[in-house]
């Protein structure tokens, strides 16, 4: 334990950061410990962590003296945000910023940032082909990540940026999986046309950190992007129909019509999609699956997270 390089985790009760401390766990010999970082160290996640090995340490994204006493003495540390808890790009900037001061007071050598692409680069505020939302943004949960590198790169905090994809687990846990239509046939939609979508299996993200960190200081200062596969919606769509077996068509309504759905973060995941759909060159450029699995050899394609996890999807309306 005591020559092993301490990762800190922040969200190792979550799916990002629980997959890369699974992954380090999973290689008790790999020189690597895991710290996991939670608000509630008596949760059943942060004690099943523990039970495995884990030192668990409490700290919160909005208290930057728990986040520098959380990371003292670590070699690495994982930084993730979790917008969809607050819905907030103006808290998620100032969570980043505090993962990023902790880092630099602590002297962590290798961080690795969580982030995604800033698409106002790609569609500026005055561009009417999508809404700006809350007075600032186009796609609020990815321009705050992406607008919060500066934080790691102006605090000369040794980065690297991850880029990750769309989790197929959305399927199960977002709500984003396929419903019956009127006629009872199961619809999946989705709003991006014949456009493919890059996506990963979440646990497989995890297992890419661990990859770069391993990787250590030549991919410092590197924007990464990691994918399982990149599928269009009708590929989708057939992939759960093989999965289920059942029928599964493709419902490719409008980034518009998504917007209008009108569940809380309808109209930011509708300009997200649409960003993906028309920016699809360069969203998908950066997102290569065969480096993505010199990172993680076990890396997934949909058909093995189908095989895996196809049961768990909810079907009902
Ligand atoms: N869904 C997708 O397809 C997708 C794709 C790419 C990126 N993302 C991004 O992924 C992020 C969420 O990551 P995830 O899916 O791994 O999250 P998750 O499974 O919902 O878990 C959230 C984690 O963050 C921790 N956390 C939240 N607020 C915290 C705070 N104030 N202080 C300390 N820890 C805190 C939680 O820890 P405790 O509760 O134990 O404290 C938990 O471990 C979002 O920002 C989203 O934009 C999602």
């Amino acid at each position: 334990m005591q020559d092993r390089k301490v990762i800190a985790v922040i969200g190792a009760t979550g799916a990002q950061g629980g997959g890369l401390a699974r992954a380090i766990l999973d290689d008790p010999d790999g020189g690597f410990a895991v710290r996991a970082i939670t608000r509630n160290v008596a949760s059943d996640k942060a004690k099943a962590l523990a039970a495995r090995g884990a030192e668990v340490v409490a700290a919160d994204l909005d208290d930057p003296a728990s986040l520098q006493r959380a990371f003292e003495g670590a070699y690495g540390a994982y930084c993730v945000t979790n917008f969809w808890e607050h819905f907030s790009p103006e808290k998620e900037k100032a969570q980043a910023r505090n993962l990023a001061q902790a880092a630099k007071a602590a002297g962590v050598r290798h961080v690795i940032w969580s982030t995604l692409e800033d698409t106002r680069q790609h569609v500026p505020l005055s561009d009417a082909r999508m809404p700006t939302l809350m007075g600032h943004y186009k796609v609020p949960h990815f321009d705050a990540k992406g607008e919060s590198n500066a934080y790691f790169t102006e605090a000369g905090v040794p980065t690297t940026f991850l880029l990750t994809s769309f989790y197929w687990d959305n399927l199960i846990h977002f709500g984003l999986g396929p419903k019956p239509g009127a006629d009872g046939v199961l619809e999946f939609t989705l709003p991006m046309g014949d456009a493919p979508l890059p996506g990963i299996a979440v646990e497989d993200i995890g297992r890419s950190a661990y990859g770069i960190f391993k990787q250590g200081d030549a991919l410092i200062g590197k924007t990464v992007g990691i994918v399982g596969e990149s599928l269009t919606g009708a590929q989708m769509a057939e992939g759960l129909a093989r999965a289920l077996g059942r029928p599964v068509r493709y419902n490719a309504v409008t980034p518009a019509q998504f917007r209008g759905f009108g569940f809380p973060g309808a109209d930011d995941l509708g300009n997200m999609f649409q960003f993906k759909q028309e920016f699809a060159r360069e969203f998908g450029a950066p997102r290569d699956p065969e480096r993505t699995r010199t990172l993680d050899p076990k890396l997934q394609t949909y058909a093995q997270w189908l095989q895996a996890h196809a049961a768990e999807i909810p079907l009902e309306a």
